[in-house]
């Protein structure tokens, strides 16, 4: 992929959503809401996450909210050419999904929105190497599309931390492999971004598997990253 460019998120909507959350992650709380017709999360930053982003990255709350969403479409982007590569070698039933996100204004705050995804939500991996439910199909699809995102990046960036209901994901990292402060993709990114550090880390325990072989995606040694 020769460039990485900016994103702008869709939707400002005024919404109410419930009070109480109905999950939550490590960073941020999952809250139900409704609007234009449909069942929506609404992922609001724990007091420990806001602590983080005021006192340790020094920015707001809307710029780390931001950097969620660019994250979510840099992995909607890369999961298109991934899903036009599954195409080409006859695999469109394993053609992945990520929730599309958008911001919507609640009290004086923007706050990360995406669909409600009914069914069971189901990790794959996280952004620190560690892999779940690694022999289901889903499992390799999820291990292999997050290799796929580090050969179609040329290593400069990667997708991790796969979750969601079957082949339809969200909560994306990125890893990108430079992680000066003054690094442009650096500045885009998340707060999971562990660098070429996280990038090893997958390696570490990534086995290529038959669809990776399919991809002809390179098997990675640690010390060739
Ligand atoms: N689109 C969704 N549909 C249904 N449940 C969701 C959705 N997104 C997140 N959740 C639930 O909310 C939890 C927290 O959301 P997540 O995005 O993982 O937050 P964090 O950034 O803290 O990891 C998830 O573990 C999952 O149980
Ligand atoms: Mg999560
Ligand atoms: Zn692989």
């Amino acid at each position: 992929m020769a460039d990485f460019p900016e994103f702008r998120p869709a939707i400002k909507t005024r919404v109410t959503f419930a009070p109480s959350p109905f999950a939550e992650g490590s960073m941020r709380l999952a809250h139900y809401a409704f609007f234009h017709d449909r069942y929506y999360v609404i992922k609001c930053f724990n007091d420990d996450t806001q602590d983080f982003i005021q006192n340790a990255l020094q920015t707001t709350y809307a710029q780390a909210v931001l950097k969620d969403i660019r994250c979510q479409m840099f992995a909607i982007t890369l999961a298109n050419i991934f899903n036009g590569r599954l195409s080409q070698v006859d695999k469109q039933e394993w053609q992945i999904k990520y929730a599309v996100p958008s911001l919507v204004a609640f009290g004086r705050e923007m706050e990360y929105a995406e669909p409600y995804m009914a069914g069971d939500y189901v990790r794959y991996n996280d952004n620190n190497g560690n892999v779940q439910n690694g022999d289901t199909t889903e499992g390799k699809i999820a291990a292999s599309f997050c290799h796929f995102t580090y050969e179609e990046t040329n290593g400069r960036a990667m997708v991790v931390d796969i979750q969601g209901v079957g082949l339809h994901f969200t909560d994306a990292q990125v890893h990108t492999r430079c992680i000066a402060r003054t690094d442009e993709l650096f500045k885009r990114f998340g707060m999971g971004n562990m660098g070429k550090y996280g990038m090893t880390k997958f390696f570490r325990t990534h086995k290529c598997n038959s669809l990776c072989q399919v991809l002809g995606l390179t098997p990675r040694d640690v010390a060739g990253l």
